[in-house]
Parts: structure tokens; sequence; C-alpha cells
């Protein structure tokens, strides 16, 4: 037998990029990453769903699916319903559900549904990197509206819609994360809301709806989503368990009208999210959800509160920021002498890693000199040393802060 190992590489098809590194392990002071704090993921419950629902069903699952069909566990589908009519004013059937693997599937389901390449979406100037990524890869154009303290302008959504109508460009959505946003943590008030739906359906394009962060809110009860303000059925939503429970279980839902449902359905070829995650959530969300999430959200807002003081105190003036509606991330703007791309790399020696703002966004010149950093899988010291750190690497390189 030849020694010569075989060679994959003839065999892809063009244009498939490996991964972009193997994984060496997290970094001392991590800012990045969507993950939960690791205190906060509530371990008896989730044991104690895992008992009970094991004894009680635990043989369904020699059955694909659970004897659910295949949009995932009916007791979930149901928690859910009441979920979204308690916290999000949504409207819902079991039926109109669909059980994803994370709401990153959601994305990616719902791009196959609608997109090819050469089409043009509408998308938040900042963005989600997922989302862009995603969108780049197919060769879809994403076109950024500014945003401000209110989520996406929607002065700036009328303009670009019909610039591109006038061009004969029908956008295949607008993407959006209304509550809490990523990365500006703005919450849409429900004024923008109708008129982002009033704009829609002048222009017949949908409304795709990322509610990642709903739950992660903290001050006054959230504003309804916008698939329940709408009259028309034009919205597809997309939400997750990973922010308010924990990301690993890979769990997220879709709700859409059976049209665009059905096409999805047939796109979910894994045979079912898995089965266990779905069978104890839904046991520890139906009686514990409701109490569990203003815990995090307490926990949650005093991590931000932390960064936000351990930013004043190392950086001074240099770094600006809005305090955030809530979520697990600050959007903050350093001076444009900083080059955030060479930050990272810079702070990456130093043990600290960051979110380079043009990696989220769209407007890369304007993203330059931000950053994301997110706060709820550090501990508090690991908070402000991390910030201590990345300050002195900013005072390095870039002679900032002074
Ligand atoms: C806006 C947004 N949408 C979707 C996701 C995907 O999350 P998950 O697949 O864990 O539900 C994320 C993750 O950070 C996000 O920020």
């Amino acid at each position: 037998m030849s020694s010569t190992p075989f060679d994959f590489a003839p065999l892809f098809p063009p244009g498939l990029p490996p991964a972009a590194a193997r994984w060496t392990g997290r970094v001392k002071f991590d800012f990045t990453g969507g993950n939960n704090d690791p205190d906060r993921v509530p371990l008896e419950g989730l044991i104690a769903a895992a008992n009970s629902v094991l004894k009680r069903e635990g043989r369904t699952l020699a059955t694909y699916g659970l004897n659910s069909g295949p949009q995932g566990y009916l007791p979930l589908r149901e928690f859910l319903v009441t979920k979204l009519k308690t916290d999000a004013a949504i409207e819902c059937s079991a039926d109109d559900i669909l059980i994803t693997s994370g709401s990153l599937q959601g994305l990616d389901l719902v791009n196959r549904a609608l997109l090819a390449a050469g089409d043009t979406v509408i998308i938040e100037e900042d963005c989600y990197q997922g989302s862009i990524n995603r969108l780049t890869k197919l060769g879809v154009t994403p076109i950024g509206i500014p945003l401000d303290g209110d989520g996406m302008r929607m002065d700036a959504l009328a303009t670009v819609l019909a610039e591109l109508a006038a061009k004969g460009i029908r956008p295949k959505y607008i993407y959006t994360v209304p509550t809490v946003q990523n990365p500006t943590a703005t919450i849409m008030p429900v004024a923008r809301r109708l008129e982002m739906l009033r704009l829609a359906e002048q222009y017949g394009v949908p409304i795709f709806e990322d509610d990642c962060y709903c739950d992660l809110v903290w001050g006054d009860k959230r504003p309804p989503a916008i698939h329940a303000l709408s009259k028309t059925d034009n919205v597809i939503h997309i939400g997750s368990f990973s922010k308010c429970i924990a990301p690993a279980l890979r769990l997220g839902y879709l709700v859409a009208p059976w049209g665009v449902l059905s096409r999805i359905l047939a796109l979910k070829t894994d045979a079912g999210s898995g089965a266990l995650e779905q069978m104890v959530l839904a046991e520890y969300a139906s009686a514990h959800f409701f109490k569990h999430v203003p815990v995090l959200c307490q926990t949650l807002r005093s991590k931000a509160d932390t960064l936000m003081s351990s930013l004043r105190q190392s950086f001074g003036d240099a770094a600006q920021f809005d305090d955030p509606k809530g979520g697990i991330f600050l959007w903050v703007k350093l001076p444009d002498a900083v080059d955030t791309m060479k930050l990272y790399q810079a702070a990456l020696s130093a043990g600290v890693c960051i979110n380079p703002g043009p990696e989220w966004s769209v407007n890369k010149t304007r993203a330059k000199s931000r950053l994301r950093l997110c706060f709820a899988s550090s501990s508090h010291e690991e908070i402000q040393q991390g910030v201590a750190a990345l300050a002195d690497v900013c005072r390095r390189e870039f002679g900032v802060p002074k």
C-alpha cells in the first residue's frame, strides 16, 4: 500500500474554502462569541427535567422525530406558542413553528428558500457577522441601512427602497434584528416597526425578523415582534434558546406561514434537530423559563455595568458607547486613529480577543475604529483585567488612550 496521502483537493467543488484555522482553545480574555454566563446555565433544573422527561417518554427516542413529526417535539412547540404570545404578542399555533438546530439553521433555511446568487437584500449597516458572511458566500448583495439609537433608520430605508425600485430591483427581504440589535444593542420602538411594515408592504418586500436576543431585555417590556404587528403574513420570524438558556443546546425556532414553512421543511434534511435537547428543554422551560430569564438578565446587566466602568477607567473618553438596552455585547467607538483589525491581531498576542468592527458591518470604512465586546461569559474580574490589557495594547500600537 502506498504511503502517499490521498489528495482530496481536486475533488472539491470550485470555491469551497477551508475553515479559517483549527481551534486552539479560548484565549485568557475572550470578548467574542455569543457565549453565556456558565453560572447561569440552569443546571439543576435541566438535570431534573432530563430525569423526569426520560422516565416518562424516553422510549419515543426509538422514533425519528419523537412521534411529533418533522417540525419538532410537540411540547417544545407548545411551550413556544405560550412564550411567543406572552413576550412577543405573536399569535400562532404549534403548526406554524419549526424547531431548528440553533437559529443559524433558521438563517440558512430561509436563505436557501429565498435567495440565489445575484439577488439583493436589505440589512442593518452594522450587523451580525454570521448573517453578512452567509450572504457574501451566496453571492447576494446586502445593502446596509444606517442605524441610530432606535435601530434601523426608516428614512434611510425608504430612500433605498425607492432607489432600488427605480432601478427595477426588488430586494428579496429586509433582514432586521429589532430587539437588541447585534452589535448596537438598540431596541426598535413600535412606531418604527409599524413604519417598516408599511414600507415593506408598499414595495412588496417581506421582512426577515431575527429575534435572537429578545429575552435579554432589561428595563421595560420589549415591544411586540414585527411578526405580531403584520396584518399580511409577510414576516418570517426566527428565535433562539442560545442566549436565554445555553448556546451549546443548538435549539432555535422559525415561525412562518405554511406557504413558506412547507418549502423550508423540504430543505431541512437532517431528520430533526437533537431530540434529547428538545425534550429536556421543553420539560425545563414549561416550568421554569419565565422565572429563569429575569435572573439571567440581572447577571448580564451587572456585567455590562462592569464592562462600561472598566472602559471608562482604562480608556477614559477615548472609548465611546451607548448604554446597551439588553443583550451580551457593547459596540464601542475608539478614536479614528485606531484600526480595530490591527488592534485585533495585536490584542490576540496579549491574550485578549475582540470582534473588530469591519467584520460586523457592511460599511467597513465607518466601522474601522469600532469593536464589539461580549461580556456574558467572562467573570467581573476577567472583564476588568481584559479591558486594562486591551488598553495597554491599544496605547502601545496607536497611542490611544493617552
Ligand atoms: C443576530 C443573531 N442571529 C442568529 C444567531 C445564531 O445563534 P444560534 O444559532 O446559536 O441560535 C446569532 C448568534 O450570535 C446572532 O447574533
